[in-house]
């Protein structure tokens, strides 16, 4: 085949019929969980201010530093948004959404853009839903939000999936935390790989997060930020664990847990799948108690997680679980004749407005061809009209499964299929 003149962007895809219905499908099922959790729906717009998402996600992590699509235009600095927990923050500051009482607890479905290399699992334009509690700094909304998450894997049928749980702490425990491990990795640096040496200075945390083999051994003996917590983050951690508990939701306490954005303050997770390959993260959130105030907002507590889409159906893939029906059609109406063609035209909404779903040839098409269409559409009868049904207002309706023909008029028709 020849190469096509235009084509989409490196790491975008085109989301095709066939397979935008088990895009359909696991929306249905976020929204149907959203409501039994009691989340609304807000939906933010793709492009934001980039100074919102450079202080929000944080200056000198890899989205904001290597990953974003960037743009001017006049005066305005443009982004497309690589997450949604800043914009939901921004929108809550700027629509007063503490005004409606309670806490704000929001889900969101949509693309987010990252301009990483792409592989399996990671794309430049990707699909997350997520959600946000804002203006609670209880535990008990951490773990409404990882349960609110977990449900989602459960209802699809992914149940071999890994939650890896810790805490980051706050700014203060952070601070001496990050001067140990500096202490630490000082002497080895020369020994470690080089987006590590690089991260020693910029956000030595990062360094835990390293794949690089010859960092390991100097990783696996780093000390942990556990010991660094103050009472406040200590307990909060330990109260988060004992619900989990209460929820019989198991996790694994997970030391090296930083996480790549940096707003999050006390509990961090992730959930994991041994079905992903190297991308194994199916979602991750935590806490981020400081960035509403950070980004101009009164200081609101809050917590949240979001989930990549695309790797949700790759672990589906993996493990057999198909998320769509076939494709079908209840009324395929085979026409003879312009007349007949005019009829179909004009009788498909009586079938429609009942809830049936009919289709017609759109191409004038011999009898034999409409037949063999109305197969690959799969539908489940055929309406045949030509001339002499027209005169007689009757019409063969077939039965394509069982190959069975009767002959009834449209509203007789209607009655049997409804
Ligand atoms: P994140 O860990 O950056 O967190 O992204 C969440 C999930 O989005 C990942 O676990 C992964 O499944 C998916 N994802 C991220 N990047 C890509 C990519 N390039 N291609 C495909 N999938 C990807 C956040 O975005 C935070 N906003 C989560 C959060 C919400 N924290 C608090 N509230």
């Amino acid at each position: 085949m020849a190469k096509p003149k235009y084509t989409t962007h490196l790491g975008m895809v085109d989301i095709l019929p066939g397979e935008v219905e088990k895009w359909q499908t696991i929306e249905r099922i976020v929204r149907e969980t959203a409501r039994h959790f009691n989340f609304e729906e807000i939906r933010t717009p793709i492009l934001e201010q980039t100074e919102l998402i450079a202080r929000g996600v944080g200056q000198l992590t890899d989205i904001v530093s290597k990953e974003m699509f960037a743009f001017e235009r006049g005066d305005d600095q443009y982004v497309l948004r690589p997450e949604c927990t800043a914009p939901v923050a921004r929108s809550y500051v700027e629509n007063h959404l503490d005004q409606r009482g309670g806490t704000q607890n929001l889900f969101y479905i949509g693309p987010m853009f990252r301009a990483e290399k792409p592989q399996k699992g990671r794309q430049r334009q990707f699909h997350q839903f997520g959600a946000e509690i804002i203006g609670s700094a209880d535990p008990v909304a951490d773990v409404d939000i990882i349960a609110f998450m977990m449900s989602i894997y459960n209802r699809i049928g992914i149940k071999n999936t890994s939650l890896k749980l810790n805490s980051v702490g706050d700014p203060e425990s952070r601070d001496e935390y990050r001067e140990a491990l500096k202490d630490h990795f000082r002497p080895h640096l020369d020994e470690m790989s080089e987006i590590s040496q690089k991260r020693f200075e910029t956000n030595p945390m990062r360094i835990l997060d390293s794949k690089e083999e010859e960092d390991q051994p100097f990783i696996e003996s780093a000390p942990i930020i556990l010991d660094f917590l103050n009472e406040e983050c200590a307990e909060h951690y330990d109260r988060v664990k004992e619900l989990l508990d209460a929820l019989q939701i198991t996790y694994e306490e997970d030391s090296h847990l930083v996480r790549g954005l940096d707003y999050y303050t006390k509990t961090a997770f992730e959930l994991t799948s041994p079905d992903l390959g190297s991308q194994d993260a199916l979602g991750g959130g935590g806490r981020y108690d400081l960035l509403i105030e950070e980004i101009g907002g009164q200081p609101t507590p809050a917590v949240g997680f979001a989930a990549g889409m695309e790797r949700l159906l790759i672990a589906c893939e993996a493990l057999g679980i198909s998320l769509s029906d076939e494709k079908s059609v209840d009324i395929y109406v085979v026409t003879i004749g312009d007349a007949a063609r005019k009829w179909a035209l004009v009788h498909l909404p009586e079938l429609r407005n009942k809830g049936l779903s009919a289709t017609m040839d759109y191409a004038g098409r011999s009898v034999k061809s409409q037949m063999k269409d109305a197969n690959r559409e799969n539908a489940h009868y055929s309406i045949i009209v030509g001339e002499n049904e027209l005169s007689e207002n009757k019409f063969t309706l077939r039965n394509m499964k069982e190959s069975e023909e009767v002959t009834l008029s449209l509203e007789e028709i209607i009655k049997k299929l409804t």
